[in-house]
């Protein structure tokens, strides 16, 4: 029997400049790709004119499905081809990587897993915001915005999280979440940075405090992905100027 192989790449936040060498390797000999839809077009342009294309992002889907790795990528893999599960910035940070990985071992099929730049470190180095400064933070904590409302509201009896916080999927729950940050004891002052789409021509960087964040972002896209980084190292901000 031929079987195949799955790599899950990630794709990082955006610029298809930021993919790695192996990320390129992995896309230039794939016979199939599957995507989700945060992967960029401009990254989508560098996959081989002939390899099969597959949208198998949550958002492609018409409703909430129990699978974890897409049956199509299980197929093509265990029909002997290279497949490629091309993911936005790391596999492993919030990215499922790690439930896939497990159902490539369950399932005896040979897979690699080629790390991306998240967009937590991506957002960053656009906005010029340090996650860490010697006299700002030195901790990181990423999590999701999501579900950080349930998370936080649960965890309202514990101190504060110190530090950078990162907040992945934050857009649609922006005010909700801030709010839960403040309950929980963080000063209402504590800078704050909104980065959407960073890395990309879309990117919009809106800095403001856990208090006003949610009225600033107002004219930004919310469809756009978005990080907020939240905590001192914001005042830190130092926005990359490009030589003329
Ligand atoms: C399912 S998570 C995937 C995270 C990804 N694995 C990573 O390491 O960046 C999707 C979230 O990633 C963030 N995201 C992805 N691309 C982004 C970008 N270019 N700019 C800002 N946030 C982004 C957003 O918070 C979005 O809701």
């Amino acid at each position: 029997v031929t079987v195949g192989l799955v790599q899950l790449v990630g794709a990082g936040p955006g610029d298809p400049k930021l993919l790695t060498v192996r990320a390129m390797e992995c896309l230039e000999r794939a016979d199939v790709v599957a995507y989700d839809e945060l992967v960029t077009q401009a990254i989508l342009a560098l996959c081989p004119p002939d390899c099969e294309r597959l949208a198998v992002g949550r958002r492609h889907r018409a409703s909430v499905v129990s699978y974890r790795l897409h049956p199509d990528v299980l197929a093509r893999a265990r029909a002997g081809k290279r497949v490629v599960r091309l993911k936005a910035g790391d596999p492993l940070v919030f990215g499922r990587g790690g439930e896939e990985a497990e159902e490539l071992a369950a399932a005896g099929i040979p897979f690699e897993i080629v790390p991306g730049v998240s967009a937590a470190l991506g957002a960053a180095a656009s906005a010029g915001i340090p996650l860490t400064h010697r006299e700002h933070a030195s901790q990181v904590t990423f999590m999701t915005g999501h579900h950080a409302a349930d998370s936080l509201a649960r965890s309202s009896l514990a101190p504060p999280i110190e530090g950078t916080l990162v907040l992945f999927m934050a857009a649609h729950k922006l005010g909700p979440n801030l709010k839960r940050l403040r309950d929980q004891g963080r000063a209402k002052d504590t800078p704050a940075a909104y980065v959407a789409a960073a890395t990309t021509p879309q990117e919009r960087v809106v800095v403001g405090t856990i208090g006003d964040l949610a009225d600033r972002v107002g004219d930004v896209d919310p469809a756009l992905p978005a990080v907020v980084i939240v905590g001192d190292v914001v005042s830190a901000r130092r926005p990359p100027r490009r030589a003329p």
